[in-house]
Formats: C-alpha cells, sequence, structure tokens
C-alpha cells in the first residue's frame, strides 16, 4: 500500500474553509499544491488566509524562516482548472452540490492522467453517485476532512460502488503519510461521524422536548458524568443550528425517514427564529457580552447515610463500592443472582436499565430511585439521579446523600426512562452497531472515528463492551417498550454480542 509521493502534484479545487484546511495539510506533508477556485475573490482570500496561518506559526516560533518560505513556495494559485492537469490527485471542496460538483470534477477529469485519483470532501453527497458521473469511476473517492483541517486528525476514506481497492489503499496510506488518522468507509448516508453521532443531539433534544431537565442540567450531565468535551446543547450552538439540523435532516432523509433519524421540532424551531446559536448571538444560550449562562440544576446538600448494603453485582458500576469505602462508609455486600441494587439507609437505588424508577416500582422492583450511567464512576464529578413518583418519602434525598458523601455533584432529573448518559451511549452504541453490520466500516475504525472526529471519550462500541452489550441491549428493549417507538429497536448485532456474550472488540478497546 503505497502512498503518493511527496514529489506529486496535489490539487485543490474550492478555497472556501475547507480547500484552505486541506491545502495546508498536503503543503506541511511537502508536497506542491495547486489550489483553484472559481472565484477569483474567493482564491485571493483562501491564498490569504493561509499565508496567515503560516506567518502566525512563524511569529508563534512553531516553525522557522526556511520552513515558512518553503511552504509558501509550494503553494500555487491556479488561475484556471488547466492548470491542474499535472496533479496526481485533486481534493474537491466545493459547494455542496451533486450537479455543480459532477460538472467540475467531469471538466477537471478530461485534463488528468488517466491514474489520477479524484476525491471529493464531501459531508452528505453520495460518493458513488459522484462516480458515476464521471468517466473513470473506479478513480473516484471520498476523502472527508473535519473542520478545521489542519487541526483535526481523523479522515473518512470513503468508497464508492466502483471505487477500486488500490485507490481506497492509496487515498489511506497517504492520509497516514500527511500525519492524519484514516478510517475506511462505504459511501452511505453520513457516512461513520455525521451518522453515528446523531443520536447524541437525537436524544438530548428528546430529552429537552419532554422536559426531563433544563439544557444546561443535560449538557452538565453529559460533561461532567459522561465525560464528554461539550455538551449536545452548547455544541449544537458552537455548530450552528441551520447546519446541524440540514446534517440531520439529510441523514434522515436519505435513510427512508427511519425515525432513529428523526430531526427536532426544538431545533426547526430555533432555526425558524433564527437563533442559530453562537454566530447569532442566540441558540439554546444566549451569548454576547452580557449573556447570562443558566446553571444546572444541582441538588442541595443531603445528610451522609450510614448504612449500605450492596445486594448483588452492581455490574459497570461496581467501582461504586470502593468509592463508598474509600469516603469512610460501611459497606456490606450480600450475594443475590440476578439482583444489582444498592441499599442506602434502607432505600433501594439502582443504575437505570431504561425503565423509569416508577415502571420499575410497578414491575414489583423495590427501587424507587435510579442512578445514570458514567464515564468514570471513580473519578467523574457529577452522577444524575431520578426518583419515581411513588418513591418512598425521603429517598430521593437519601440517594443524593451518599453520591454527595462520595464527592460527587448530584444532578436530578426528572424520572425518564434510560436518564440522560444510559439512554445516550446506548442509541450511539446500537447505531455505532449497524454501521458494523451493514459493512460500512468496522468496529475499530467506527470507534477510531468517533474518538478523534467528535472527540468522543471512548469509543461507543468499547463503552457498549465495558457496560455489556446485554444490558445495552436491555435498555433499548426497555426504551422501545416505554416509548413503542420504532427509534429505540435493537441494532441485531447488538442482539447478537448480547446473546453470545462476546465483545466487539477482541484487541485493546479504543
Ligand atoms: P465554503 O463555502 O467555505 O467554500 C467553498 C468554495 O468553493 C468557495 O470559495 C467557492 O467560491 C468555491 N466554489 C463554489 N463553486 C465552485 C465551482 N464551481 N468551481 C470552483 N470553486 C467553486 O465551503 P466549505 O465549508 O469549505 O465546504 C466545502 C465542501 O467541504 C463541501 O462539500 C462541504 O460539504 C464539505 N465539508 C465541509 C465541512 C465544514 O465543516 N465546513 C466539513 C467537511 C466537509
Amino acid at each position: 500500500m503505497n502512498a503518493l509521493s511527496p514529489q506529486d502534484l496535489i490539487a485543490v479545487i474550492g478555497a472556501g474553509a475547507m480547500g484552505s484546511g486541506i491545502v495546508q495539510v498536503a503543503l506541511n506533508a511537502g508536497h506542491r499544491v495547486a489550489l483553484y477556485d472559481a472565484a477569483p475573490a474567493a482564491l485571493a482570500k483562501g491564498v490569504a488566509s493561509i499565508d496567515a496561518t503560516y506567518r502566525r506559526l512563524l511569529e508563534k516560533g512553531k516553525i522557522d524562516a526556511a520552513t515558512h518560505a518553503d511552504r509558501t513556495a509550494r503553494l500555487l494559485p491556479a488561475a484556471t482548472l488547466a492548470d491542474l492537469a499535472d496533479a496526481a490527485l485533486v481534493i474537491e471542496a466545493i459547494v455542496e452540490n451533486l450537479d455543480i460538483k459532477a460538472s467540475v470534477l467531469g471538466e477537471v477529469e478530461a485534463l488528468l492522467g488517466e491514474h489520477a485519483i479524484i476525491a471529493t470532501n464531501t459531508s452528505s453527497l453520495s460518493v458513488t453517485a459522484i462516480g458515476a458521473r464521471l468517466k473513470r469511476p473506479a478513480q473516484v473517492a471520498g476523502l472527508h476532512f473535519f473542520n478545521p483541517a489542519p487541526l483535526l486528525p481523523l479522515v473518512e476514506i470513503v468508497s464508492g460502488k466502483a471505487t477500486s481497492p488500490e485507490v481506497a489503499d492509496t487515498l489511506f496510506a497517504t492520509a497516514l503519510a500527511w500525519k492524519k488518522t484514516p478510517v475506511r468507509c462505504a459511501s452511505t448516508p453520513g457516512f461513520i461521524v455525521n451518522r453515528v453521532a446523531r443520536p447524541f443531539y437525537g436524544e438530548a433534544l428528546r430529552l429537552l422536548a419532554d422536559r426531563a431537565a433544563s439544557a444546561a442540567t443535560i449538557d452538565a450531565i453529559l460533561r461532567d458524568a459522561g465525560g464528554f468535551r461539550m455538551g449536545a446543547f452548547e455544541l449544537m450552538d458552537l455548530i450552528g443550528h441551520d447546519v446541524n439540523y440540514a446534517v440531520t435532516k439529510s441523514v434522515y432523509d436519505a435513510l427512508y425517514q427511519d425515525p432513529r433519524y428523526k430531526p427536532s421540532l426544538l431545533q426547526k424551531d430555533l432555526v425558524d427564529a433564527g437563533w442559530l446559536g453562537r454566530k447569532s448571538g442566540q441558540g439554546f444560550y444566549p451569548y454576547g457580552e452580557n449573556a447570562v449562562r443558566p446553571e444546572p440544576a444541582v441538588a442541595p446538600d443531603a445528610p451522609r447515610p450510614s448504612n449500605i448494603i450492596i445486594e448483588g453485582d452492581l455490574g459497570v458500576a461496581a467501582p461504586l463500592a470502593q468509592l463508598a469505602r474509600d469516603a469512610g462508609l460501611e459497606v456490606a455486600v450480600t450475594e443475590a443472582a440476578g439482583r444489582a441494587l444498592l441499599w442506602i439507609d434502607g432505600v433501594a437505588v439502582a443504575l437505570t436499565d431504561g425503565r423509569s424508577a416508577l415502571r420499575r416500582l410497578a414491575d414489583g422492583d423495590p427501587a424507587g430511585v435510579v442512578f445514570d450511567l458514567a464515564f468514570d464512576y471513580a473519578g467523574g464529578s457529577a452522577i444524575a439521579l431520578a426518583a419515581a413518583d411513588l418513591a418512598q418519602s425521603g429517598a430521593l434525598q437519601t440517594a443524593t446523600g451518599f453520591f454527595q458523601a462520595l464527592g460527587k455533584r448530584v444532578l436530578v432529573v426528572e424520572d425518564v426512562p434510560g436518564l440522560v448518559i444510559m439512554r445516550t451511549v446506548a442509541m450511539l452504541a446500537n447505531e455505532a452497531a449497524d454501521v458494523v453490520q451493514q459493512g460500512v466500516a468496522s468496529a475499530g475504525d467506527t470507534d477510531l472515528a468517533m474518538v478523534n472526529g467528535v472527540n468522543y471519550p471512548r469509543g461507543p462500541l468499547a463503552w457498549a463492551d465495558l457496560v455489556g452489550a446485554a444490558t445495552v441491549q436491555r435498555v433499548l428493549a426497555n426504551l422501545a417498550a416505554a416509548y413503542g417507538e420504532d427509534r429505540y429497536r435493537s441494532a441485531p448485532l447488538m442482539l447478537r454480542h448480547a446473546l453470545n456474550g462476546r465483545p466487539f472488540h477482541t484487541g485493546e478497546p479504543v
């Protein structure tokens, strides 16, 4: 598997945000790079932004004068498409429109050598469809960078129906040589990242729509209990609701309105209002100078409990036992097959299994209070709790006191099925399982993509391995029962791992 040589000319079409970033990646790897844009002003702006970046790096001492001179000398602004004729690889990053992309690439294809590779940076169009519009579809592939391209490591190497394996291999090796983290995937809607990430936004939006908690509380749970870099609402505000809503809608439509990807009316309302997030000064949160950021709903201090009994096996939440001992609490353990309860001063508390606490009581289960999944029970700073309407009086306060004694900030949410982290992780892993089942990407590449493309603290399938596929599948089945919706159906591969007990990853988790 050979990477392109640094002697090979790379051509980039489109000098916007993505094109100018991709140019820098190729320049940094030692290539000469021809940059073309249909709008001369856009080309000039792109070249100026690349210059400015390199000047900043020089001023900060990140590169020396010789490197600066060398890189800028290898940037070749192109006045016409004919200037790209000698390129070994053309990367297109123009407007997201199939007809325009096919027409520009058709024009450039006629000028290129027959072994030249044509790559598209499209986020949402079919690489198969773009290839089919050209004369040499075997030479066409997706090379999907993330914004900002010079900084974000992930590159999805997308094979269309007719893309030759050698072309995909060359792009993979080239991306590695460019110090990127490449993953391979098939040309399906959203590729890996933009598809698997949908539930991160979708479940948060649904929780907010169902008034499970405020946006600030849900974000705090995702960050401080879930280990995500940003909460879903602050992230959507950053991305822009117009962009995020359009991606969701495009994936939803491309997958024939599968309810799993259903867009949220809450977000559409923001788009309709022009509340696009940071860039417009208002999204879920207000921005600007005097903006007051709403606070999450943190539970007030509750008394420290004295009597802790663990009944059965707490599974992924097992570290709570040691944490409680470290906090000076006395913890007794009783064996009980099939049970997983924490008794705190006589109050039964359980890790959510996708049922609400009220549902559990109605089912004859003693747990009237449920707690959420956490990225790391030992190290995390927060935990989410919910209590059933019919929980015994003071139960929530008793459970709160326990988690506070362990040094956690307790965030209380309404008694919704699957709480916040558990349902988000279950849905992310379910989506990832379908991606693997359908041959879109391997389990390793899927997790690698989510960790490197959107900064997830742990790959969704590695997380499912930690929680146990059987638990994830039970959560999904309970969500499906609670909502009566196809949205929460288990991926066949999740069900298979739940039954055979094997992990998704057999090697080191990502
Ligand atoms: P942009 O709007 O910043 O830049 C597009 C550039 O293409 C403009 O300079 C425009 O003058 C030029 N252009 C338009 N039509 C052209 C034509 N017929 N011939 C030559 N140049 C033409 O757009 P951006 O954000 O850089 O996106 C470009 C592509 O990258 C799109 O396909 C987009 O889906 C994809 N992408 C965007 C990401 C993002 O976060 N912005 C992330 C990953 C992919």
